[in-house]
């Protein structure tokens, strides 16, 4: 399998009816609890790929673009969806960051290029995307708002994917360490066209979030921090099934362990249940990315049944019991200082994952379970073949920041950012208000 694996990409799909927006406002297409497709459109501003908003539309060709809907066919009928990025993401050998690995205990390391899961902004949001902002869209809003730390992807994703749909945004942010990487995502956020609101700590974020849900002006749909709602967790399970779609047509290994981070949970509890719905029999190690008391086992299992009772109607008994007991371990050890302070190791990691394959990495996630991944391979018994799933976009921020800068931010998360700027450094400013939660 090496051969043809090594260092490029396998297969990356493009999503049939890939939604293209320009300018603020996009079209979007969803199915509605009846079975029929609807539109929420603004057509002048917007094409669709594949057929005009006025043809009538195959949904079952587009459902059948995902893993998911063709393992579980009746699952469209009844759940709202979305198609919003390009599917499957490749899988590559890395086998340059695996070298010493490979030639000590016969380990390999591969990757899952889920940074490349939408041309403008990838990451792990995308696919959760797909089912909460189906749902948003069946539920006619027009405004998406979420909360998170200021550099957060998931905010970032939401402002992003609002203003593809033609919607407007609302991001409740709290106070992180401001990397570099950090004051970009909040430019982005900012560039965008998203409303941006200083909350001094995250409960008070998620208080004016919940706020916002309670609120009927504006049709406001309050996705919740890292998009982990049951319906967003079955992106990951989709993500899960299709890796195991790749493995039977023998497009990537079958691993014995896939690495991803953990912050609100949703990303590894819906890979766990799809890789075994699928048939993989990988443990899915998670990497605490923020405080155990937030990333824990019994908190990932908890999500991991929320989103298996939404498949319950259509497993079998059988099924549903062996799906159960999720093949999943939370990893600590990686977190260094706090949730959003870069690691050493992490840093380190980064860097070696840059330099021999040229995949980026951010310090707050991706950096830390590369950094666990490299631990794990390099205590592995012999032959192990390891997934990192990289869960961060990779596409250039450029082009959303579009020139904005800190000077262009409200007054009140100008100065709390300028502020904390000039304290990190000396002392790099924990945000009150306990536990940092991820998003
Ligand atoms: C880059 C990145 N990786 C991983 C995660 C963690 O995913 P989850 O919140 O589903 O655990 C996040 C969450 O925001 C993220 O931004």
């Amino acid at each position: 399998m090496r051969a043809y694996l090594r260092g490029r990409a396998l297969r990356c799909g493009a999503s049939e009816f890939a939604v293209r927006a320009r300018g603020a406002s996009a079209l979007g297409a969803m199915w509605d609890p009846q079975g029929e497709a609807a539109f929420v459109t603004d057509a002048g501003s917007s094409e669709r790929t594949g057929s005009s908003a006025s043809e009538p539309r195959d949904d079952s060709r587009r459902t059948s673009s995902r893993a998911i809907f063709r393992r579980l066919p009746d699952l469209a009928r009844g759940l709202a969806w979305i198609p919003l990025g390009e599917f499957p993401t490749p899988v590559q050998f890395l086998e340059r960051l695996g070298k010493p690995y490979e030639e000590r205990s016969g380990t390999n390391l591969f990757v899952k290029r889920d940074d490349l899961s939408h041309p403008g902004y990838g990451g792990n949001k995308v696919r959760k995307f797909e089912f909460v902002l189906g749902k948003a869209l069946t539920e006619r809003a027009s405004c998406l708002a979420t909360a998170g730390g200021w550099g957060s992807h998931h905010a970032l994703a939401t402002a992003f994917f609002a203003r593809q749909l033609g919607l407007s945004s609302r991001l409740y942010l709290f106070p992180q360490p401001v990397t570099e990487h950090v004051r970009r995502q909040l430019l982005a956020m900012f560039g965008c066209g998203a409303s941006l609101f200083a909350r001094s700590r995250p409960s008070l974020a998620y208080l004016s979030l919940a706020a916002t849900s309670l609120g009927r002006a504006g049709r406001p749909f309050a996705i919740p921090p890292g998009g982990s709602t049951p319906e967003g967790i079955l992106g990951y399970v989709d993500a899960g099934l299709e890796l195991a779609e790749q493995v039977e047509r023998g497009e990537a290994p079958r691993p014995d362990a896939v690495v991803v981070a953990l912050g609100s949970g949703g990303t590894a509890a819906g890979l766990a249940l799809g890789l075994a719905l699928g048939g993989i029999d990988a443990e899915v190690l998670a990497v605490g990315i923020t405080t155990p008391l937030v990333a824990n086992l019994p908190y990932v299992e908890w999500l991991h049944r929320r989103a298996l009772n939404l498949l319950r109607a259509h497993l079998s008994a059988s099924e549903m019991t062996a799906l159960t007991h999720p093949r999943l371990r939370v990893v600590q050890g990686f977190l260094g200082r706090g949730y959003g302070y870069p690691s050493a190791a992490g840093a380190a990691a980064a860097k070696r994952a840059l330099t021999t394959e040229g995949l980026p990495l951010e310090p707050t996630y991706t950096a830390k379970a590369m950094a666990a991944l490299l631990s794990f391979a390099s205590e592995s018994a012999a032959g192990k073949t390891y997934l990192f799933w990289d869960t961060f976009s990779s596409r250039p921020i450029d082009p959303l920041i579009d020139g904005a800068s800190i000077r262009d931010l409200p007054a009140d998360l100008r100065i709390a950012v300028q502020r904390a700027r000039r304290q990190s450094g000396r002392e790099p400013n924990p945000a009150p208000g306990g536990p940092r939660p991820p998003g």
